[in-house]
């Protein structure tokens, strides 16, 4: 038989990149579940738990919260089409790749848009956005990634929802690599917009882009003088199928089912527990690395849990330790992206791989792929630190 009708079957990897992540075997049970109709009354109680459990989630009480056909992408441009116009201001503190993203669609969108430039790496400076923001004559959005996936960053949300409040701009934030692992409250720090991604801390695959918009962000859009220039992303549409029934386009049913029991999963467990879950691993994951005399690229108090980046040593290339993982011990890791290209390795832990045998999976076959490569280590030094973190003699900052 031919290769391309053969039957599919996909290695089963451990995905301990910058997303997706494996997602929780409940999640891929909850997808194979009968399809129903997009408007079958019983799906549309399943977009009501959907809803419920994604404000929980938020922790907000936004009436537009509700999951975007598509993966975060989806999310980054339904955020900024529905609420700019070409012409308005738009300020985005960039720290890395996804930053760059944000002002790619703003300008598609014919936005003034205007960039604090920090380097790769570098945690958001407030103080500068402050100024920017304090400079120009009428700002429409201000725009940041919380969780920067391309540097292992996080940055400070409440504080840059404050600036923008004291410009009248809206705060819109990215979330796709923080909701579900890292700290975040919509409604208590301020946030206009936030949306996310299903395939990281959510345990889901990648399909379903959970978006939230305060009432100043609702407001904001119905005063638009233009219509929302995309037919697919437009939330004043999308609500109307979400809250009233109205068809605008089919939902992905299996994903709305996945997205529902990754919800739960989360609920269950607890979100506060989910956030300390994730501090755990990727405290035991960086003390591993840390002892392998690796050094990371984000600074000490801004580390994401989720996402590790580790720089590549010199004399060492990216590429061959990250295929040895692949091949040989069945890891996906990712490399650097942007200017940090051929610098960096990238390790998530994700939602159902934030787990203790995921940090020493990784750990033992990270020293093999290590050794292989000529970077000489102390054989389970990565793995004894890890085990004095969880031991709790030992924190890896
Ligand atoms: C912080 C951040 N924003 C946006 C995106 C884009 O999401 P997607 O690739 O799901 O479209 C990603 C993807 O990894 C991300 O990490």
């Amino acid at each position: 038989m031919e290769r391309h009708m053969t039957e599919l079957a996909p290695p089963a990897r451990l995905l301990l990149g910058a997303g997706p992540a494996n997602p929780h075997p409940r999640v891929l049970r909850a997808m194979t579940a009968s399809l129903l109709g997009h408007l079958d009354p019983d799906f549309l109680q399943i977009m009501d738990d959907v809803r419920a459990m994604l404000r929980l989630t938020f922790k907000t009480s936004n009436t537009i919260t509700l999951p975007v056909s598509g993966t975060g992408t989806a999310g980054m441009e339904a955020s900024l089409v529905n609420v700019l116009e070409a012409g308005d201001t738009l300020v985005v503190a960039a720290n890395g790749y996804f930053c760059q993203r944000l002002v790619d669609i703003g300008s598609r969108i014919g936005a003034n848009v205007v960039t604090v430039t920090h380097s790769y790496g570098q945690v958001v400076d407030v103080g500068r956005v402050r100024d920017e923001l304090r400079r120009l004559p009428r700002v429409k959005a201000l725009a940041m990634v919380h969780a920067e996936t391309s540097t292992g960053v996080l940055s400070p949300v409440r504080e840059m929802a404050e600036v923008a409040h004291e410009a009248g701009a809206l705060l819109i934030v990215d979330a796709v690599t923080s909701l579900g692992g890292s700290e975040l409250r919509i409604d208590d720090w301020g946030v206009d917009i936030c949306y996310s991604a299903t395939q990281k801390c959510l345990a889901c695959p990648p399909g379903l882009s959970p978006i939230t918009m305060s009432d100043r962000a609702v407001e904001a859009m119905e005063g638009r003088q233009s219509p929302v220039v995309s037919f697919y992303f437009d939330l004043t549409k999308l609500r109307q199928y979400w809250h009233e029934r109205a068809y605008h386009h089919t939902a992905p049913i299996s994903m709305i089912y996945a997205l529902r029991e990754g919800l739960r999963i989360l609920l269950e467990e607890g979100l506060e527990q989910s956030w300390r879950r994730h501090e755990l691993h990727g405290a035991a994951l960086r003390a591993g690395v840390q002892a392998l005399g690796l050094s990371l690229l984000a600074p000490e108090g801004h580390r994401l849990p989720s996402l590790t980046a580790i720089r590549v040593p010199d004399g060492i290339s990216d590429a061959p330790v990250k295929r040895h993982l692949l091949t040989k011990h069945n890891v996906e890791i990712s490399a650097g992206l942007g200017e940090q290209a051929g610098k960096l390795w990238r390790v998530g832990l994700m939602g159902y791989n934030s787990s203790p045998s995921t940090v020493f999976t990784f750990l033992s076959a990270f020293e093999d792929a290590l050794q292989a490569n000529d970077y000489e280590v102390a054989v389970g030094a990565s793995v004894a630190a890890a085990q004095r973190v969880y031991a709790g003699r030992a924190t890896a900052d």
